[in-house]
């Protein structure tokens, strides 16, 4: 029997080059604070807490951290850090960081930071930035964060269709890394039938559409899949749905322990995939226990 794990299980890039970057900081004997958890992985941020890491939750927490000089030290002298997520943060946050003369450790995706750097420049030069999005995501509260003066946050074609731009002014649209290529372009459509004058950034991430095209062509082969991922991750579930259209036996986990598989002799091919915030060493387990018992 053949146990194959999809090339583009887990972490994508931005998210694992940020969670590294903690573990960098961690080596160097820092104080180390977290702008939000840097990953929706309960078991990363509860192995990180182990470790001293904090998370703070909010601009609040932020605002209420103690400047650097007043920052209890570590005994060897090493100073304190905020880190920040793969997600970004609003040009204010570090404004606040330097304010305080903490350490930002900057682990935005650099993905990400184009945006941020597109959006500045063009509503500088007076474009009116929409932002195609999920308004509450913590993503596009830091895209937003860079904009100059007003933006608009839409998600749907109903909200684009009511859209009116201020007078007289061009738009400038980008995306949310994650959101749907396909429902971007369709948003977009919309704009230009208006007769809008748009200028178009496409700046969705193909991360998350090749880990699913991956994942089914695996489910497609394979006898049985295993999707692992949280219990609350939307790409999780999302993966499991298209596995599950693939092969009948395709299972849900969060950890090993809910792995309680019998294997029939027949089965040739077990598939392994893993949303976005799970990390590696669960997915080895996994892919270890797999391979040892059966
Ligand atoms: Fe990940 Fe960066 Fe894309 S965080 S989903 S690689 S934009």
């Amino acid at each position: 029997m053949e146990v194959r794990l999809d090339g583009c299980a887990g972490f994508c890039f931005g998210v694992k080059r940020a969670v590294d970057t903690v573990y960098e900081q961690l080596k160097k004997g820092k104080t180390i604070y977290t702008y939000g958890p840097i990953v929706h992985n309960e078991e990363v941020i509860r192995e990180l807490s182990e470790k001293g890491v904090m998370v703070l939750e909010d601009v609040q927490a932020l605002e209420a951290l103690p400047s650097q000089k007043n920052i209890p030290q570590k005994q060897n002298g090493e100073s304190a850090a905020v880190i920040i997520r793969a997600h970004g943060v609003p040009k204010s946050v570090y404004a606040i960081l330097e304010k305080k003369g903490l350490e930002c450790v900057d682990a935005t995706c650099p993905f990400v930071k184009r945006i941020h750097g597109i959006v500045e420049k063009e509503s500088g030069e007076g474009k009116h930035i929409v932002i195609v999005g999920n308004p509450g995501h913590p993503e596009v509260e830091g895209i937003l964060g860079w904009c100059r003066g007003e933006a608009k946050v839409l998600e749907t074609a109903e909200e684009a269709e009511k859209f009116v731009p201020p007078a007289g002014r061009e738009i400038c649209v980008v995306s949310q890394t994650t959101f749907n290529y396909n429902k971007f372009y369709y948003i977009v459509e919309i704009f230009e039938k208006k007769g809008y004058n748009v200028s178009v950034v496409n700046t969705v991430c193909n991360a998350t559409e090749e880990r699913q095209r991956s994942a089914r062509a695996l489910a497609e082969e394979a006898d049985v899949m295993i999707v692992i991922g949280g219990r609350h991750s939307s790409n999780t579930k999302k993966l499991y749905d298209i596995c599950s259209e693939e092969c009948a036996e395709t299972y849900f986990i969060q950890t090993l322990d809910d792995l309680h598989l019998e294997l029939p002799k027949s089965v040739r091919l077990v598939g392994i995939t893993a949303g976005a915030s799970t990390p590696n060493k669960l997915i080895e387990e996994v892919q270890n226990y797999v391979r040892i018992n059966f």
